[in-house]
């Protein structure tokens, strides 16, 4: 049997679910798959596509994304156009024009992009007075989340998750094969910053995952409890894909002072070009030459970049768009306080967490609002089975939910 093969090339592996082999001097010995001992030593003759899968992968629950709109739209009967998406924090106003109009003009959609993405860090730097050295883009940020772990996260190694908080750390951990130590946050929202000092000097965790501001509360980390974190021997990450609509200043360039610290953000929000996929880091200069050696070499494809360089050149657009939806914000919120059966929470993002209250259930009110073409986020975990989040969308979305939310008194 092929696979007794390539293992039996190691003798020292046959009867061990090992995942690499040590003894590197065999340039024979393959990485073992994860076959039982009876199957390497019985020579079955099958052998379940499983078998090869690595067993802390087996016990992973699925990632739930969100539908794609054309399924949504069959599955609801309705035209794309006519569904209200607030599900997502997606950005309805889209990009600005010139990033169709560079997409449709792409002329060498046929080369591989440039593995550096030179021409967007270069207007990155421009944009956020950080040297283009400090910066590495990728297909998202969420790219950048998976690809810090793989560079840091040894199987076993504990990370720290602060819940309710966005939920692909978590995903990402268990895919990275680390332990994840949570330490919730305060009824309010905010860190629990001496239980994660605690956490830190008794389980040595290798890192932290912080959002400011946070989804799905929209709450903000302040500089007093991020130093005090900074202080400690553990990597931060600071996840900001938020941070256009809080007012506040991106902590990018931090990461010059504080070795073990990187910012994260994202064109998917404040650009509109979620359906691209562009987000970058800001990292110091002793963490992103192993990043740069890890990455994928294409994970930036030339539409992405192209269509990010487009959007950083309007930012008149990017900024009346963002200034549009905090104002929205502010009216959905005094809207949403008037609704007898929930209690919205103040943001600073394009989004509004509220609980649902007066014994209304949070789930049957996302489903009663999607038979009416509105989708909202209800979370299936026990800790926000109660909640709801609302994304901030343009005024005319407003008005129809607000429609649909009294329909449902
Ligand atoms: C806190 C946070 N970080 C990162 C992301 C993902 O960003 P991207 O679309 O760039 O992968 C999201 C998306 O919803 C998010 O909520």
């Amino acid at each position: 049997m092929s696979v007794l093969k390539l293992s039996g090339a190691c003798p020292s592996m046959s009867r061990i679910n090992q995942e690499f082999c040590s003894h590197s001097r065999n340039r024979e010995c393959f990485a073992a798959s994860a076959l039982p001992a009876e199957q390497l030593d019985g020579a079955p003759s099958k052998v379940s596509g499983d078998s090869f899968i690595r067993l802390h992968l087996k016990k992973l629950s699925p990632y739930q994304p969100i539908l794609p709109f054309e399924v949504l739209s069959a599955r609801l009967g309705r035209k794309p156009e006519d569904i209200i998406k607030l599900d997502a924090n997606e950005n309805p106003y889209g990009p600005p024009p010139e990033v169709v109009e560079a997409l449709g003009t792409l002329k060498f959609p046929y080369i591989y992009p440039d593995p550096e993405s030179r021409r967007l860090r270069a207007a990155l730097a421009k944009d956020s007075v950080l040297e283009i050295d400090y910066i590495l883009a990728g297909c998202g940020a969420d790219e950048l989340i998976d690809l810090i772990m793989r560079c840091v996260l040894d199987p076993g190694d504990k990370i720290v998750d602060c819940p309710p908080t966005f939920t692909m750390y978590e995903f990402d951990a268990a895919v990275n094969g680390a332990v994840i130590i949570k330490v919730p946050r305060l009824a309010n929202f905010s860190l629990n910053v001496p239980d994660i000092i605690d956490v830190v000097k008794q389980e040595k965790p290798k890192c932290v995952f912080l959002t400011s501001p946070n989804n799905p509360d929209g709450s903000v980390i302040n500089d007093e409890d991020l130093l005090k974190i900074l202080d400690l021997p553990i990597l931060v990450v600071l996840d900001e894909a938020y941070i256009e609509f809080s007012g506040l200043r991106s902590r990018m360039d931090w990461v010059k002072k504080h070795e073990n610290l990187i910012v994260l953000r994202t064109f998917s929000k404040r650009a509109g070009l979620a359906g691209l996929r562009v987000g970058y880091g800001a990292f110091p200069l002793s963490i992103i030459k192993y990043l740069w050696r890890a990455k994928q070499p294409y994970n930036v494809s030339v539409a992405a970049e192209i269509s990010a360089c487009a959007a950083l050149k309007n930012p008149d657009y990017l900024e009346k768009v963002k200034n549009s939806l905090v104002l929205e914000r502010e009216r959905l919120f005094d809207l949403l306080k008037k609704v007898p059966y929930l209690k919205p929470f103040p943001s600073y993002s394009n989004f509004i967490l509220c609980e649902v209250t007066s014994d209304k259930d949070a789930k049957k009110l996302k489903e009663d609002l999607a038979n009416m073409g509105v989708m909202i986020r209800h979370y299936n975990n026990k800790e926000l089975s109660g909640y709801v989040r609302v994304s901030v969308g343009m005024s005319k979305h407003t008005d129809i939910l607000m429609k649909c939310l009294k329909l449902l008194e």
